[in-house]
């Protein structure tokens, strides 16, 4: 069993933990908070897990892989703490707040034979490589995709409180929370963009609550639409010569109809997964198990593609992120 360190006790760690028992390959061990209350209520439906409220401690902890879900700026930090002292990493996405930060986390991860994940849990879902398979032989001619949910922050937004989502201080917005799925499921099906663009609805607190995007490819155009202050129940789509593919979404997938161009229609059976982190918490144990490097730098292409687009379209709507001034 993989002894598995939880930063982080919101509902996305309970969640991840779930997902990794339901593996079997993981034990929840460790748990990281900023107050030892918050540690034991994190940890009252297991069984020895150890709690720590000052980070080194948990660190010193003997750990097979470290889950690191705090909010997105302090990433950085811990999972560089946690590398120099030996540790594998799985951080929440986005995994960094930029490019530059993540080249520093991947550098260091490879000379200290560490291995490195960031969760974008999507492009592990099956349902991902059929799709993947079933373009494989088609031309694509563009693509809308679109995620956009109503974010539980909004009504302390709308107080006027500043939830670490919003906060430039901790690298928030909705390109970073939302719109990653977005670019993971372009560049997983279509590669990296040779260009891209982002036009944003900008808050006070200087990150987007909405936006719209391009995805510049040599022969086609990828839309991308995401928000945090609204929901859209538009499916996503994708051209191709033969046809359109129409999904209900690209963060995670459930239906997929392809429509030919003369009206004759096919559906992609899929398999729903366990567990909505079910697929990346397989995938994840696999590598660790098998200490298999390579599978874990074909995974981190992914991200130093995402960390780049995201950045570049940022960058175009004007969004700056503390940690970029550093
Ligand atoms: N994969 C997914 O489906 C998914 C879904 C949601 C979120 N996420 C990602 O998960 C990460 C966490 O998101 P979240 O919405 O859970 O964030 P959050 O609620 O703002 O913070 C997560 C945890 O970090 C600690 N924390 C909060 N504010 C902090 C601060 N100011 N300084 C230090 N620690 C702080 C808290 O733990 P303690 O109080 O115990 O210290 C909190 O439980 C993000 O990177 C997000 O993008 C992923």
């Amino acid at each position: 069993m993989l002894k598995l360190g939880v930063v982080g006790t919101s509902w996305i760690a309970r969640s991840f933990i779930d997902a990794t028992s339901l593996t079997e390959k993981f034990t929840f061990s460790a748990v990281y908070s900023r107050h030892l209350d918050t540690a034991a209520k994190f940890s009252a439906d297991f069984e020895n897990v150890q709690q720590f409220d000052q980070f080194d401690q948990f660190l010193a902890t003997d750990l097979d892989a470290i889950y690191i879900a705090s909010p997105n700026a302090l990433h950085f930090e811990q999972a560089k703490a946690a590398i120099l002292v030996g540790h594998n990493v799985i951080t929440e996405k986005p995994a960094f707040s930029n490019p530059s930060e993540l080249t520093e986390i991947l550098q260091l991860a490879d000379e200290k034979n560490i291995l490195f994940f960031e969760a974008a849990r999507n492009i592990h879902e099956q349902s991902f490589t059929l799709i993947k398979d079933f373009l494989a032989d088609k031309t694509i001619t563009g693509a809308d995709f679109t995620y956009s949910k109503y974010s539980s922050k909004m009504p302390a937004l709308l107080r006027g409180e500043l939830p670490n989502k919003f906060n430039p201080k901790f690298s928030g917005g909705l390109l970073a929370d939302l719109g990653v799925y977005l670019l993971y499921a372009a560049i997983f099906w279509f590669g990296k963009p040779q260009d891209a663009h982002y036009d944003a609805v900008v808050l006070p607190s200087g990150v987007d609550v909405s936006g719209v995007g391009s995805l510049d490819y040599t022969d086609f155009k990828v839309a991308i639409k995401c928000a945090g202050n609204f929901n859209s129940y538009l499916p996503s789509e994708i051209y191709t010569t033969d046809g359109t593919l129409i999904l209900d979404g690209v963060n995670a997938i459930s239906t997929a109809k392809f429509i030919a161009v003369d009206g004759s229609k096919i559906k992609i059976e899929l398999t729903a997964p366990k567990h909505s982190l079910y697929d990346e918490a397989v995938k994840f144990a696999e590598i660790l198990t098998n200490k298999d490097f390579e599978a874990a730098r074909k995974l981190q292409s992914f991200a130093k593609d995402v960390a780049n687009t995201s950045y570049k379209m940022r960058q175009s709507a004007g969004i700056i992120f503390d940690a970029d001034k550093k």
